[in-house]
């Protein structure tokens, strides 16, 4: 059972959420007490110890900046968790030993901790400690706070309508929003977005991560085509290349979108391999698109169970091609499946993906079932629930 406080000075704000796990209640205590004489720290004791990585998922449910573990456990064990929390760019990780053993704090720091203690601890180095990570933090929220709002759609498995939501939710937000808004197509090597929205492209993201080291907004504005709605889209290349996709070059190109538009919305397929780069940074609303199937739900557990456990409040599953009447499982099973209920199910509709295909004219311009719904993600995405609220869109999905 976690049990909370607050260190000294801070009730009003706390600015660094820090969990320490342990099953040693005494060492556990003297972490604790340490820490809430930092102002501003809020500290969650967790008695209850992983046996393995996945156990995270169970007990780490909140949010947290600092996790804090004890790491006089199975040395393996320690090094999985490490690099477990550490897929998560949002927390600091921490260790501490009885001992002080050089070995196991290396190993550590390889696996991506960023600091290590020694019992009985020394308070002057745990508070320098979280002055670093409250710096990290409030670098990480003030470059988000700076930049627009980025929303990724990932694919449970492929297939499963993520160029179709991503390509009409991004139309939906450029003529609802007053937001400059880009889709950017990274269902490499060949994706359809600019298909789905019946557009014609010269360049394509290729050539934007080609000139990486010299791209900004003009150079990434002479790349883009704009639908008459005034979506601009950076579509995928219409070849194939054997060129591996280059993090870096994808991070700046993240980065000059993220700058010059206020939305910023990409497919980037099924590729959980872009999981290290900027696309899934902390502030990034990640839209996971499955379907009420067996390998879809069982493929989505995996991932939200693996990656995104520690993102409750970004990470947004969608239920595409939803029919109630005709489900495989029922809800309970399918809440199970996802470990969390599905925040937005869009309905199959048949006829209106047929229409696409057949004109060519993206789905979301044209009133259906599927058109709503997309509609409404798009709204409160951008905030403007109340006005979907007047179009009566609410009235129809619930
Ligand atoms: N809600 C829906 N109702 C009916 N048909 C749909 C729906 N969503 C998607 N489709 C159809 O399913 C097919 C696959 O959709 P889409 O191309 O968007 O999937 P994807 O996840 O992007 O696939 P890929 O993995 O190939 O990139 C398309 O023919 C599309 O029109
Ligand atoms: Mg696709």
């Amino acid at each position: 059972m976690p049990t909370d406080r607050t260190g000294a000075g801070s009730s009003d704000k706390v600015t660094l959420r820090v969990a320490i796990l342990d099953i040693d209640s005494e060492r556990r205590s003297a972490a604790a007490a340490v820490l809430s004489q930092i102002g501003h720290v809020g500290v969650t004791e967790i008695s209850t110890f992983p046996q393995k990585v996945d156990d995270l998922t169970e007990i780490l449910k909140d949010p947290y900046d600092v996790v804090l573990f004890n790491a006089d456990c199975d040395q393996d064990l320690a090094f999985d968790l490490t690099a477990r929390l550490c897929g998560d760019a949002r927390i600091n990780v921490m260790a501490y030993s009885s001992r002080a053993d050089m070995k196991l704090a290396v190993h550590l720091m390889r696996a991506g901790a960023r600091e290590f203690f020694t019992a009985p601890f020394d308070t002057n180095e745990i508070v320098a400690a979280m002055e670093r990570a409250a710096s990290r933090c409030a670098v990480t929220s003030q470059e988000s706070r700076a930049a627009s709002r980025l929303f990724v759609f990932l694919g449970a498995k492929g297939g499963c309508g993520v160029t179709t939501l991503a390509a009409n939710f991004a139309l939906a937000l450029a003529q609802e929003s007053t937001g400059k808004t880009l889709l950017i197509d990274l269902g490499l090597p060949l994706g359809d977005a600019a298909i789905n929205l019946g557009i014609k492209t010269e360049y394509s993201v290729s050539n934007a991560l080609q000139q990486s080291d010299r791209l900004d907004a003009r150079l990434l504005s002479t790349l883009v085509v704009k639908h008459n709605t005034g979506l601009s889209v950076l579509a995928s290349p219409s070849e194939f290349s054997d060129k591996k996709l280059s993090p870096d070059s994808l991070d700046r190109l993240v980065s000059v979108a993220r700058e010059a538009y206020d939305f910023v919305v990409a497919d980037v397929g099924s590729r959980i391999d872009l999981l290290g780069t900027s696309l899934f940074d902390r502030s990034a609303i990640v839209y996971l698109i499955a379907q009420v199937g067996i390998t879809e739900l069982l493929n989505a557990n995996r991932m939200i169970t693996q990656f995104f456990f520690t993102r409750p409040d970004t990470l947004q599953i969608v239920l595409n091609r939803f029919k109630p009447s005709d489900l495989l499982f029922d809800e309970k099973k399918i809440t199970e499946a996802l470990t969390r209920p599905a925040q937005w199910r869009i309905p199959d509709d048949y006829a209106a993906a047929r229409r696409t295909r057949e004109t060519a004219s993206p789905m979301v311009l044209i009133d259906s079932p599927i058109a709503r719904a997309i509609r409404e993600m798009a709204m409160t995405a951008a905030g403007l629930t109340e006005k979907a609220e007047k179009h009566g869109l609410f009235r129809f999905l619930r």
